[in-house]
């Protein structure tokens, strides 16, 4: 698909995104002014965007307020449609409500169908976004999407050196990114049991597959938002004698607090996507990988 103009959507985060994916496909750049009405009410307006008869790429990550950003994006896309754009493409960094993938309790909702389908009805053909959480979700989606995969350039990033590094997945469910990362690079993994009470939120480590002695641990996992099942992985971790722990994270939302706790905890340094706004800096560098989700658009 020949996408010919990049928006770039509300705050910092999209802002910087969206220069990366515009600059990576060779095309332009606006950007769209946003406005809150005294009820709350919010409103958007495209600058300096000549779309008409383009195919249009939007930017838009699901920063905290996540349904106001989500909301943010559908406006993004009715007022690109009213602009005469053609196909419109969705790169949404970070994807809101994709821990929600299915029902855990009787008379939940699947969260992050609920997203996606509004997406879709409001103009969006293609989403991409960066580690869903779930890659099932994305059939959830009726258009094409993709979600591409950050942890081997947050590897480079953070020199993992398989002779002396083992990748760990905090909990069964992140098994599969830390496997798929560790066979790439060739270096040893294992994973920790994680359980939740679906209730209360609380966690606590029920079991660990790892031989950690004297290795530096790597951490791998979609999103640190409180940091609590960081910080117990990190605690487990040096317990059976690693030498020091450090996390990839693809999203690291960074609620108050979260920074503090993952210290305390005994990690070293957080290397995080570009996909949030930025917070704990200097505990936590952030990737560009705005160019995986160029590349992924150009074969959307
Ligand atoms: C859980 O399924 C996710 O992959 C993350 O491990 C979790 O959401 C992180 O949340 P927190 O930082 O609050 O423990």
């Amino acid at each position: 698909m020949e996408w010919g103009f990049v928006i770039a959507g509300v705050g910092e985060a999209s802002r910087s995104f969206a220069e990366g994916v515009a600059k990576g496909l060779g095309v332009g750049l606006c950007s769209a002014r946003f406005k809150r009405f005294p009820d709350g009410e919010e409103y958007v307006r495209l600058e300096g965007c000549k779309v008409k008869g383009l195919d249009v790429v939007v930017v838009q990550t699901m920063e905290s307020p996540q349904s106001s950003s989500l909301f943010t994006a559908m406006l993004l896309a009715d007022a690109a449609r009213e602009a005469g754009a053609d196909r419109l493409a969705l790169v949404a960094p970070y994807m809101a409500y994709a821990r929600q993938d299915r029902v855990f309790l009787e008379g939940e909702p699947v969260s992050v169908r609920a997203a996606m389908k509004a997406l879709y009805a409001t103009g969006y053909d293609v989403l991409v976004t960066v580690e869903i959480h779930k890659e099932h979700s994305l059939r959830f989606f009726p258009g094409r999407s993709y979600s591409v995969y950050p942890f081997e350039k947050l590897a480079g990033a953070a020199g993992v050196d398989c002779g002396g590094d083992v990748i760990v997945a905090p909990d069964r469910g992140a098994l599969g990114r830390a496997e798929r990362l560790a066979k790439a690079l060739g270096c040893r993994y294992g994973y920790l049991v994680k359980e939740r009470d679906r209730v209360t939120g609380e966690i606590r480590l029920a079991d660990a597959s790892i031989e950690a002695e004297g290795a530096r641990a790597v951490i791998v996992d979609d999103i640190i938002s409180t940091g609590g099942t960081i910080a117990l992985a990190a605690q487990a971790l040096q317990a059976s004698g690693a030498s020091s722990v450090l996390v990839l994270v693809a999203h690291y939302l960074g609620l108050p607090g979260a920074g503090e706790r993952l210290s305390k905890a005994g990690v070293s340094k957080v290397y995080a996507a570009n996909t949030l706004p930025v917070s704990d800096a200097g505990l936590v560098e952030y990737v560009d990988v705005s160019d995986l989700a160029v590349s992924v658009l150009r074969e959307a």
